[in-house]
């Protein structure tokens, strides 16, 4: 109970402080901070493979979050929908300067990361990005056409320099893995604030996350839902109506999305569910007035199976391809176009 008044009274006091919004925000290596929950704003796929970003569909659900009190958006290059980012930044009553945006390199243009992150603001509309994030560490000719191989380390020099310029505040790498992070922390200037990788109840991503905390380099979960809500058979459980997430749920008057948006929360790292329904993005940001026990959280934690929901197979023939190999890559549907 004490914990718990403690937790509450001084995520109220830091979020007072620093942006006005609902979440606390947490320390960056850099000096810098980053809120504990952001907007997701990545559309997916359909059987035409990347979605068209339809007018307003991403600018509408960014105002209303920051509305509802997010104080950090995620974008990238590759999702084509920073203009409308921007847009829904300007179109709510939140400052600027009070909003964390992130965005991405993409894998197409990584010679020249100064000038990406230009169009990448001119996009915004914007003079600077709060954090800027190799997307994957693999690249591919800008016509698509094959494979490019460029060491991310040569990239990561141009990561240094958009911050030297001011053009990002901070700094970090997405996809990585283990080795690929040691490898840049060997060999960089300026160490990267901040990993986005894929954590979620089926991928709880240890490795990644201590060697991290080691680096006091904070972790992003993206894809923070994992299967919570697929109606595919194949992924392991639980879904959004298993048993042991809704009696949790009722116990703490929550949905059991909030739970587990909750329960990454308590385990350290930032995650950024998307969703585009204005009910769903006020509900994402409801959780920060409970906390789950120590039981609770241990039995969620055995959910884990190592299970990936983003697994791009059809690029794991590039040197630089951070994932477990399969005998069969999946289909090449979307190559070069993620
Ligand atoms: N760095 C990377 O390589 C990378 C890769 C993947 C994703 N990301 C980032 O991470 C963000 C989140 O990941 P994601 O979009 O893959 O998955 P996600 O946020 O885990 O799940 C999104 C899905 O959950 C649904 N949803 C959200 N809140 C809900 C709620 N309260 N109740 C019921 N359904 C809900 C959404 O539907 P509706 O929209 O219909 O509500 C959508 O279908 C992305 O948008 C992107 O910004 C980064």
């Amino acid at each position: 109970m004490l914990c718990l008044f403690i937790l509450l009274s001084l995520s109220s006091v830091l979020c007072d402080e620093k942006d006005g919004g609902k979440a606390y925000r947490i320390p960056l290596n850099d000096g810098n901070s980053i809120p504990a929950i952001g907007l997701g704003t990545f559309l997916g796929f359909d059987d035409k493979g990347q979605k068209k970003v339809s007018e307003h569909e991403v600018e509408y659900p960014v105002k209303w979050a920051l509305d509802a009190g997010y104080r950090m958006i995620d974008t990238a290059a590759a999702y084509h929908d920073e203009e409308q980012v921007g847009a829904g930044v300007r179109s709510s009553s939140v400052p600027r300067e009070n909003v964390f945006i992130v965005t991405k390199l993409p894998w197409d243009e990584k010679r020249d990361v100064v000038g990406s992150l230009k169009k990448s603001l001119a996009r915004l509309n914007m003079s600077y990005v709060d954090l800027y994030l190799i997307h994957f560490p693999i690249s591919i000719k800008p016509d698509f056409s094959e494979y490019d191989i460029i060491d991310y380390l040569d990239t990561w020099k141009g990561m240094e320099e958009t911050k030297n310029l001011g053009l990002a505040k901070s700094i970090g790498i997405s996809n990585f893995n283990t080795s690929q992070i040691d490898r840049l922390l060997a060999n960089c200037q300026i160490k990267p604030a901040v990993l986005q990788i894929e954590v979620n109840l089926n991928l709880a991503q240890e490795r990644l996350i201590s060697l991290c905390k080691n680096h006091n380099i904070t972790v992003m979960a993206y894809t923070p839902f994992g299967s919570l809500f697929s109606k595919d058979t194949k992924p392991p459980p639980p879904r959004a109506d298993d048993p042991v997430l809704v009696e949790m749920a009722k116990k703490y008057g929550k949905t059991t999305p909030q739970i587990v948006l909750r329960y990454l929360i308590q385990k350290g790292v930032v995650p950024i569910p998307k969703t585009l329904h204005k009910n769903r993005v006020e509900e994402n940001i409801d959780v920060f007035d409970f906390t789950l026990t120590d039981e609770e959280y241990n039995t969620l934690s055995k959910f884990n199976k190592d299970y990936r929901v983003v697994f791009p197979s059809f690029w794991q023939d590039h040197p630089y391809y951070p994932f477990e190999k399969v005998d069969v890559p999946a289909p090449d549907l979307f190559k070069g176009k993620l």
